[in-house]
């Protein structure tokens, strides 16, 4: 493979993600485990995906949810025990699926063992493995930086009379990455994990590691949180990155390495994961999750919100990263709201067989979506499912403290109870992180206790167990859409050419590589749309073969698209998603 392709295809496949405390409970505590990932591995290997990556499982105070770690050697005790990481492993090679740990390396816990001798005194040898600074020359924070909760970014500690900084919460105080020997340190740990078998990282926060040196004051912009143009992508990044590679993931080759780095440029991208470069192998294309998420009102009618929004996004990341360097895409994960709510507004509120047909459909036109664009595409939990999003009605539901925080201050600040759930049904992490829907039973097979966070009030009939058993449930559309990303290249290296459509709602784009050529006609909105497409593609339906036709799938393929008009008007039905090969 040339670099081009090499950089286009890091994995021919997809990664799944799992949330470890909301996967599956095999203990009765209400918590997810590795006892019931181990149980759930051939649903994994059913569902066809190439790897799975496993969030933060190391001991914790679990102040966010394991993003807090306390010691990288241990396993959590309530996730279970070293020897069943090491089973896990082991079953997941026996289907040929990789385990990708994620390496929380900006910040621990402010009850690691570190940052405790780091805050005893100043003369500690740890005191430099995280960033203190002494207060400005009047007595307040060195800067004015904001943490991602809102408050400063700097904890005052009077015994030593320093601030140290921390842009997530305070009990994750930042590690000082200027520090060589805590570096290394580090080093030390990913090569215990890669020798134990681990197959690859996702590497949180990793664009926030180098601080520019001199801490200055930010500006009045509209950057949240205030600072972050001094933190991110950073003076040091390539250099540490680099050196990172070299002393672990370079060791063993075949580790993958998929970076998560919030608002990093196009051509930041190239430059952490051109393969020459020998940084990471992917970055998360974060902008498509967070359209219209900065509004509070990402629903399908607020007016900052369209798919032209997606397309444009869509378009600018191929025509500048592809190829060039390499990106993984999500629509779904632990971070925000899940997209069938952002982008189809709750669908399961219709209610009765309505609902849940236009839920399915949805599901599968997001599945279609995610499958054929370029990029490697990561499927979050539950969405294989169809899981709709959960939308909490009481404050005392939620489980994520920086939304519990936000509602406080919000209450304090004189906003409705109302007004402000509402915007957590759009924007608060806790809606994607209810427990998964294994079976129709309690707790939906996920545990046999209440769970540590409520049950989704929605959907319990999107489920692992009904839609095994269903071969036109959202699953087994996930199954093919997979198994078409193993095996077509065309999908993971073709070029694409989003075609000019004028209905909003409507997506139409192809994928070519070699004498290939597939097209991609998706209705994003619940009502029936006709576009129009120039009469040039017609030879893909005319002599291809139709892949995916969800709804209905046989009567359209002839009736839709009538050959003698020039441009040819296609109609769709709501949620129509429609894929056809021609090779
Ligand atoms: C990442 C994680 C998020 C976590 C944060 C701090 O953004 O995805 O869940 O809260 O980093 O580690």
């Amino acid at each position: 493979m040339g670099s081009t392709d090499q950089a286009k295809a890091k994995l021919e496949g997809v990664i799944y993600q799992l949330y470890p405390p909301s996967f599956k409970d095999s203990n009765g505590d209400g918590w997810g485990d590795l006892g019931g990932m181990l149980a759930q591995v051939e649903y994994l290997a059913e569902l066809g995906i190439s790897a799975v990556w496993i969030g933060p499982i190391c001991d914790s105070p679990m102040e966010d949810n394991g993003y807090d770690i306390r010691d990288y050697y241990k396993i959590h005790d309530a996730y279970g025990t070293m020897e069943q990481l090491e089973e896990l492993i082991a079953k997941l090679h026996e289907h040929d699926i990789k385990l990708m740990m994620d390496l929380v390396l900006n910040h621990t816990s402010d009850e690691h063992s570190w940052f405790e001798q780091s805050r005893s005194s100043k003369t500690n040898p740890y005191r430099d493995y995280y960033i203190w600074q002494p207060p400005s020359s009047n007595g307040e924070p060195p800067n004015n930086w904001r943490s991602f909760s809102e408050d400063s970014a700097w904890e005052w500690e009077e015994e030593t009379g320093e601030y140290y900084l921390h842009i997530f919460d305070k009990k994750q105080p930042d590690l000082n990455w200027e520090n060589k020997k805590m570096r290394e340190e580090l080093y030390t740990m990913i090569n215990f994990w890669l020798d134990k078998g681990v197959d690859g990282f996702r590497l949180d926060a990793i664009n926030m590691i180098s601080k520019h040196p001199d801490f200055p004051d930010a500006p009045d912009d509209a950057r949240h949180p205030k600072g972050q143009q001094f933190y991110k992508n950073g003076p040091k990044i390539h250099e540490f990155l680099q050196e990172l590679h070299e002393a672990t993931f370079g060791r063993v080759p075949g580790t993958l390495t998929l970076g998560e780095a919030p608002t990093v440029t196009m051509d930041e991208v190239i430059l952490y994961t051109a393969p020459e470069r020998k940084e990471l192998d992917m970055v998360l294309q974060m902008e498509m999750i967070r359209i219209g998420k900065d509004y509070g009102h990402p629903w399908k009618n607020d007016p900052h919100w369209s798919p032209e929004l997606l397309k444009e996004s869509i378009v600018r990341w191929y025509k500048n990263v592809f190829g060039k360097g390499a990106y993984a895409l999500y629509l779904n994960t632990h971070d925000h709201p899940r997209m069938i709510g952002t982008l189809f507004g709750d669908v399961s509120e219709i209610g009765g067989a309505e609902g849940k047909a236009l839920n399915v459909a949805a599901a599968k036109a997001i599945g279609t979506f995610l499958h054929t664009l370029p990029g490697t595409p990561i499927v979050y939990q539950g969405e294989e499912l169809g899981m709709p999003n959960a939308d909490y009605d009481h404050p005392d539901q939620y489980r994520d403290k920086g939304t519990l925080s936000a509602y406080h201050r919000r209450i304090q600040a004189g906003e409705s109870e109302k007004e402000i759930l509402a915007s957590f049904h759009a924007r608060s992490r806790d809606g994607a992180r209810s427990p998964m829907h294994w079976t129709g039973g309690e707790y939906a097979g996920f545990s046999e206790v209440e769970p540590w966070i409520p049950m989704s009030p929605q959907g319990k009939e999107f489920n692992a167990e009904a839609e095994r058993s269903d071969p036109h449930s959202v699953f087994h559309h996930y199954r093919r859409l997979i198994q078409f990303r193993r095996e077509s290249p065309i999908l993971t290296k073709g070029d694409l050419d989003m075609l000019p459509i004028e209905e909003e709602w409507i997506l139409a784009y192809t994928r070519t590589y070699e004498q290939e050529t597939w097209l991609i006609i998706l209705n994003f909105s619940d009502q029936p749309q006709t576009c129009l497409i120039d009469a040039k593609w017609s030879f893909v339906w005319e002599e291809g073969e139709c892949l995916i036709s969800h709804p209905k799938a046989d009567v359209l393929t002839h009736s839709v698209f009538s050959k003698k008009e020039d441009p040819i008007k296609v109609d769709l039905l709501p949620y129509q998603s429609l894929v056809y090969r021609k090779r």
